[in-house]
């Protein structure tokens, strides 16, 4: 066991502030156990083995993880109890992934506790600024501190510990890159978000009741979260939430003689105007309205859009108009869509070109 101490400036000044002057009694140390590590060279290569074989194990689970990314379809589900119906991909990734890194860690943790040299220091508190000669202590103890902690000695451990560490960006490299390459007969990202599920003549309807709206339902400065009728049969066939994000609007009312420009000849219906929901910056949804002003206020990086100037950005990073939507009403009275969105919906990034 190594002790080590160093003088407090105040007791080389020659005022010592001693437990006993200070009012507090004298602590008795206590003994220091030795570990079976430290005694036994048979326990030590035990543990040795142990945490090897951890940061072994953590390879394999990360190359599980790569094999189950390739080959696990992407829309395959699993039933588990209380989450019910989930992702086998994201199940299965998210275990071998994380079976790796808590390998990774226990391993760490194991060597540290079972191998590393279990000192005990004592170190009495001083002056924040350094003496040189503390400057040089410390970066001797972090010189001897290298050197004890087995690095070089273990070689086992170092080599698996590196190998281990050195696949584990491998997952996030995988998964990283499906980001910015996509197969080459897929829709590119404008293609896919230029088509939503608006057409001609379908019918509005209140997001969370599922109701069809009528203009009366809309007061002058009213604002109403709105979806395409049908939009929860869409959602569960098709088991994604894409559509709903695509599709999903917002209706505004304001005097008609208030409407500077629209995004086309008409699109309102007597002063109710439907703009997209999803932010056009990187894709939040919006709904702080400002009713005297007719703005519209993304609460993620503040871009503000006029919505009686055909949705434009007057602050923030968004770099384009709120997509309109146009409609009017069918002979029932409801509002209807009467045609999709003129520009592709969502962050302005998926305007480009894939390649
Ligand atoms: S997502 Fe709306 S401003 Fe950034």
């Amino acid at each position: 066991m190594t002790e080590l101490t160093s003088t407090s400036p105040s007791q080389e000044d020659g005022h010592e502030n001693t437990p006993a002057k200070l009012g507090h009694s004298p602590v008795a140390p206590i003994p220091h156990r030795l570990r079976v590590t430290d005694t036994d060279p048979k326990a030590a290569r035990r543990a040795e083995r142990q945490v090897a074989s951890m940061f072994t194990l953590s390879m394999v689970f990360i190359i599980l993880a790569v094999i189950a990314y390739a080959t696990i379809d992407k829309f395959a589900t699993i039933y588990i109890p209380v989450l019910g119906e989930v992702g086998t991909s994201n199940v299965v990734l998210g275990l071998t992934f994380g079976i790796a890194v808590f390998l990774i860690g226990a391993g760490a943790i194991q060597w540290a506790k079972k191998l590393m040299p279990d000192v005990e220091v004592v170190q009495e508190r001083h002056d924040m600024v350094s003496e040189k000669s503390d400057d040089q202590l410390a970066a001797a103890q972090y010189e001897r501190g290298k050197d004890e902690s087995g690095f070089a000695r273990y070689k086992l451990i170092r080599r698996s510990l590196l190998g281990a560490l050195a696949l584990f960006p491998i997952p996030l490299v995988v998964v990283l890159r499906d980001l910015w390459i996509t197969p080459a007969d897929s829709p590119s990202p404008t293609e896919i978000l230029s088509e939503t599920l608006w057409t001609s003549g379908k019918r509005i309807v209140s997001d969370g009741t599922y109701v069809p709206v009528r203009p009366e339902d809309l007061p002058v400065g009213g604002l109403v979260s709105a979806l395409p009728e049908g939009i929860m049969e869409v959602q569960e066939e098709e088991h994604n939430m894409n559509a709903r994000g695509k599709a999903t609007i917002i209706l505004v009312r304001m005097d008609p003689d208030q409407i500077r420009s629209q995004q086309g000849e008409g699109w309102d219906y007597n002063g109710i105007l439907a703009y997209s929901k999803i932010c056009t910056h990187v894709g939040c949804p919006i709904a702080l309205y400002e009713q005297r002003t007719h703005h519209l206020l993304c609460p993620c990086h503040q871009s503000t859009f006029d919505l009686a100037d055909s949705g434009a950005v007057i602050f923030g990073p968004a770099a384009r108009n709120m997509p309109q939507l146009p409609i009017s009403v069918d002979e029932e009275g409801y509002l209807i869509a009467t045609q999709d969105f003129a520009q592709p919906v969502g962050p302005s990034f998926w305007e480009r070109d894939r390649t």
